[in-house]
């Protein structure tokens, strides 16, 4: 089997983030058929791929997305107001419409440490889809990611050019990083073109775990450039004295100030076991390759400089 004879189902992938691992999926060669309440949206953004209205929170509409395909890749829309219920009611109707179509191997991308609560819903949503996963009889395979490069680094080019790396908690707390990328690639190759089902979550991330001080200056190296993180205070603060409007307004900040709260206090790593462990011949893209990658005209130059010392 190659890549090119897998269907993938893309559930909860019509949000944001997403859109890197659909893409993914169609350079490789996979058919995706994405499930969305707005189809016309999806379709412009990833032409090649077949688009069916519905919503995920409607196991009807689940079954007839998941109906005969290699696998479905799942990921759950984040609850506002820091609560977890949404994305737990969304992934339980997920579970419904998968267990209807018979679906033969559910993939779905959490987080690190979801092995247990946190007190954080966006994290305490994932430790609770887990368990609905592992208890549902689907065959099923969870990726543990970290935080993502693309997500985290790439949007914000803009800001890191002007010298501000925007992530305000404690620079001596340590993070862990997935390069969305790598996702699509391990998916497609490792488990469905193998038809391997792992039954089990591990972490699905790049090697190491960095510092803020770290990421400062890898990104200075990188860039060429001096790269700051802005310390704690006052910028933390100024948003947990704000917390209380985002919770009102019902705003993504209402769900994010609480996981960075956690991150200030203990960062992002998580000792189980990680792709490497797993799969050894899986190769992650690391952070320093990452954030090379986004300065392209240094890394050639420095690519060019190593040359010519190599020929002297
Ligand atoms: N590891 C990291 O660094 C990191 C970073 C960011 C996010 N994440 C995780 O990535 C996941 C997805 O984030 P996202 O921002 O892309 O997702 P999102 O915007 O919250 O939505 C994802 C999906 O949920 C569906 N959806 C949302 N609300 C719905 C509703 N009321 N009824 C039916 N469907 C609904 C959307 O479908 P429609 O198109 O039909 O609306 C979309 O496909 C979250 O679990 C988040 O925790 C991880």
């Amino acid at each position: 089997m190659t890549t090119n004879d897998l269907t993938l189902a893309a559930v909860g992938c019509s949000g944001p983030v997403s859109q890197i691992f659909v893409a993914g999926f169609l350079e490789l060669g996979v058919k995706v058929r994405v499930l969305a309440r707005n189809p016309d949206r999806i379709a412009s953004r990833h032409p090649e791929a077949e688009v069916i209205q519905g919503s995920m929170t409607e196991p009807a509409d689940v079954a007839r997305v998941t109906e005969g395909v290699d696998g479905a890749f799942v990921m759950t829309p984040m609850g506002m107001r820091n609560r977890p219920a949404p994305e737990v009611d969304a992934a339980r109707a997920v579970i419904e419409g998968a267990q209807a179509s018979k679906l033969s191997h559910l993939v779905y991308t959490s987080v690190l440490g979801a092995d247990r609560p946190h007190g954080v819903g966006i994290l305490d949503a994932k430790f609770e889809i887990e368990r609905m996963i592992a208890s549902s009889g689907l065959p099923y395979s969870i990726l543990r990611c970290g935080t993502y490069m693309e997500d985290i680094f790439d949007p914000n080019l803009k800001r890191l050019n002007e010298g501000t790396f925007f992530f305000p908690v404690n620079k001596d707390r340590r993070f862990t990083y997935t390069s969305q990328r790598d996702v699509p690639r391990f998916v497609a190759e490792e488990l469905l073109k193998k038809t391997k089902v792992l039954n089990r979550s591990f972490n699905f991330v790049a090697p190491d775990t960095y510092s803020v001080r770290d990421v400062e200056r890898l990104l200075s190296e990188a860039s060429g450039i001096a790269i700051k993180a802005p310390f704690k205070f006052p910028t933390f603060y100024v948003f947990s004295a704000l917390q209380p409007l985002f919770h009102l307004a019902g705003r993504r900040f209402s769900s994010i100030l609480p996981l960075v709260r956690h991150f200030d206090r203990h960062g992002y790593t998580d000792a189980g076991d990680d792709v490497q462990d797993l799969f050894p011949d899986f190769r992650m893209t690391t952070l320093e390759e990452h954030l090379r990658k986004l300065w392209p005209e240094r890394a050639a130059g420095r690519a060019a400089a190593k040359r010519e010392g190599d020929e002297r």
